[in-house]
């Protein structure tokens, strides 16, 4: 095999992301491969497209409201669908040395992986004109409800789900301290961190063009 065709070695976690569209590609292979085929009655063979579809393929069950509710877990940036609870500053820094310090690091900035924090470039919003600014939720994110939608869906990246709505909140708390964006003694609960006005609020505007692909 020729360097080239070896290429870097993969990050480390590059892997765990690709997991769920292997599991999606396989998913839909075995759809397509089964889905528009039924038995045809008088020969015996498979054919496509058939009227004589079964009223009910008598697989799975109507969700219950308790898995709907371990789904319903979205917090929009008005606060809809906020969970009860609340998070201090410092309780958010013992979440967070317990389960992201390993890879964010130490104050959110020495990764190995994502840049939490960091304010620069203090002046302007010129993502658009220069690659490579780091973006973080200092200096990009326009909603602080974000950290608590994104990090309770996939952080800590290897126990997703795991984290309750109080460390949530707690550990979304310690990120915006550390980006000095609230003080060290604020409170984040289901009022205060919708409230949280983020350095890039002004920088994003709804995408209302049209004329091209409507959906985006
Ligand atoms: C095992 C490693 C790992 C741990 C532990 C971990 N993260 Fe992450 N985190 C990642 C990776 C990798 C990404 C980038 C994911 C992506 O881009 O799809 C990420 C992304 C993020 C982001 C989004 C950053 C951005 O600007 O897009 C936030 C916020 C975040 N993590 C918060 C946390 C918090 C809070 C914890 C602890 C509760 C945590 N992470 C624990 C690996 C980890």
């Amino acid at each position: 095999m020729s360097r080239l065709a070896q290429g870097p070695a993969p990050k480390r976690f590059a892997r765990i992301r690709f997991v769920p569209f292997g599991l999606l590609a396989a998913a839909t292979l075995v759809f397509y491969g089964c889905g528009p085929n039924t038995p045809d009655g008088e020969s015996g063979a498979v054919t496509s497209g058939s009227a004589e579809w079964p009223s009910t393929f008598a697989i799975g069950h109507d969700a219950t409201p308790a898995q709907i509710e371990a789904l319903d877990i979205d917090f929009g940036p008005d606060g809809a669908g906020a969970p009860p609870g609340s998070g201090s500053v410092a309780e958010g820094k013992v979440v967070y040395d317990t389960k992201c310090v390993g890879c964010h690091g130490p104050t959110g900035q020495e990764g190995p992986n994502d840049r939490l924090v960091g304010r620069e470039p203090s002046e302007g919003f010129p993502f658009g004109e220069r690659r490579g600014i780091r973006r973080t939720i200092g200096n990009y994110w326009p909603y602080a409800t974000t950290i608590f939608d994104y990090v309770t869906r996939a952080m800590p990246m290897t126990a997703p789900g795991s984290l309750t709505p109080d460390e949530v909140y707690a550990v979304a708390a310690y990120i915006l301290f550390l980006n000095e964006i609230i003080p060290e003694d604020a409170i984040m609960n289901a009022e205060t961190l919708p409230a949280v006005i983020m350095p890039a609020r002004d920088r994003f505007v709804p995408d209302d063009r049209v004329g091209g692909p409507e959906v985006r």
